[in-house]
């Protein structure tokens, strides 16, 4: 009798479970399609493993399959900067004077973001782009190359020539020269950091107003720094993850993961020379009393090292930067997460800009994660500490 009950309750729960199951996958998946994470990811494993497709063209199926109507505010427009793809938002409302200009650079770890967020002319979506887009005028969305099929350092070119060549035509586009801002969030804040680094002092160009950077990709030296240690396995984006879209943009396979996230990677004497900007010792105290255990220094090989040193590369990793560069970087606007792995390389660069003379306006959400803005609004879920994010974000960009 027992036998039966249980094998009886097991059956039930194992009903209840699948229906809830699948009830959840097509909320997850529905989720991903706008936020381009780890659910997917997994089942994209999966499907690679049994060979039918590899995870990254997987991922990007799935956040192509949602549409959204288009926005009756707006006018956008699809053009090529030089030879990259962007998509043009305005407003219809006539404007007396120039506007604002933005130049958008979405996340997506590098290899995400084309199709469900850019390819399809109507799925304008509630997701922070258009948010942005309302009340900053002007904004630009482009669509840079993508790994693993294209490496590093084909998005920071994408970015790059398509900023510039913005910079050189505003008057088409009614921008104000003066007022012109780069901004991205995740592996498009590592993007706009680097175009701002590469643009500071440029004196054939206007001059960047600002630049925003959303919980940005900053490094790949260091990958136990305290919010990797404390974050390791917290969704959106774990610290297995970070490394692995490093490594991705950099060479298109991941290769040499274990040694990266290990810490065996970069050569000591390498370490010691960036301790001064990428090190525990400059993350504030109050960062580090949530489980975070110092760490010895370790070695690597050549051989390791052959594969992995372009990440001492500045436009790779906008952190490593020489002070002549960092201190001629236009006003910032850095937002941080709590619970995130990536909020250490957003504090070392609030630092590194600060120690260099540049004024940044710093905004922490104590109870944010990865991709928290991205998720504002979206279909089905909505986090009140996106909405924050983005109030500031927003109110930064009013003040320029
Ligand atoms: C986009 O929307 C417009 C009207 O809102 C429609 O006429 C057009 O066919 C749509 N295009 C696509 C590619 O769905
Ligand atoms: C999109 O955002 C606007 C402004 O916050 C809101 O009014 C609207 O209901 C949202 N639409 C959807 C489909 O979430
Ligand atoms: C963009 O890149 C191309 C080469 O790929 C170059 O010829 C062109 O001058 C660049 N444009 C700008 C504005 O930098
Ligand atoms: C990974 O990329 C590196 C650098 O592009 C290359 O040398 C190596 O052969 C690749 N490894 C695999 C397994 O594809």
């Amino acid at each position: 009798m027992a036998v039966v009950l249980t094998v009886l309750v097991l059956f039930l729960a194992g009903f209840l479970f699948t229906v809830h199951t699948v009830h959840f996958l097509w909320k997850i998946q529905d989720l991903l399609s706008e936020l381009c994470v780890l659910f997917a990811f997994e089942q994209g494993r999966i499907l690679e493993n049994i060979g039918i497709c590899t995870q990254v063209s997987f991922v990007r199926y799935m956040q192509g399959r949602k549409t959204l109507g288009a926005d009756p505010k707006l006018l956008i427009k699809d053009l090529w900067f030089e030879k990259v793809p962007v998509r043009i938002y305005q407003p219809k409302a006539p404007s007396a004077s120039q506007r604002r200009g933005v130049m958008f650079f979405h996340g997506g770890g590098w290899v995400f973001g084309s199709l469900g967020k850019i390819c399809n002319r109507n799925s304008s979506r509630n997701v922070s782009v258009r948010h942005l887009k309302h009340v900053i005028y002007n904004s630009i969305l482009l669509l840079y190359r993508l790994a693993p099929e294209h490496k590093y350092p084909a998005a920071y070119e994408d970015c790059l020539n398509a900023t510039q060549h913005f910079l050189q035509h505003l008057e088409r586009y009614g921008v104000d020269p003066a007022r012109v801002t780069v901004c991205g969030d995740s592996a498009g804040g590592n993007l706009a950091a680097a175009v701002s680094q590469t643009l500071a002092g440029r004196a054939d160009l206007p001059r960047l107003r600002a630049q925003i950077l959303i919980y940005p990709g900053l490094q790949a030296l260091d990958f136990n720094l305290p919010s990797y240690q404390q974050n390791q396995g917290v969704p959106l984006l774990f610290r297995e993850r970070a490394a692995f879209y490093m490594l991705q943009y950099l060479n298109g396979n991941a290769t040499k993961l274990e040694e990266v996230l290990e810490g065996s990677h970069i050569p000591i004497d390498i370490k010691l020379k960036y301790r001064k900007w990428v090190s525990p010792d400059n993350i504030p105290e109050e960062f580090k009393v949530r489980g975070y255990k110092p760490r010895v220094l370790l070695d690597c090989t050549t051989e390791v090292y052959e594969t992995v040193k372009r990440f001492c590369e500045p436009n790779l990793c906008p952190l490593l930067a020489e002070d002549s560069v960092v201190h001629q970087l236009p006003e910032s606007f850095i937002l941080t997460c709590e619970y995130d792995v990536l909020r250490d390389d957003g504090l070392l660069y609030k630092k590194r800009l600060e120690d260099n003379g540049v004024r940044v306006t710093w905004y922490h959400l104590e109870d944010g994660f990865h991709g928290v803005i991205n998720s504002f609004n979206s279909a089905w879920l909505s986090f009140p500490a996106g909405k924050r994010g983005l109030d500031n974000i927003v109110n930064f960009l009013r003040s320029l």
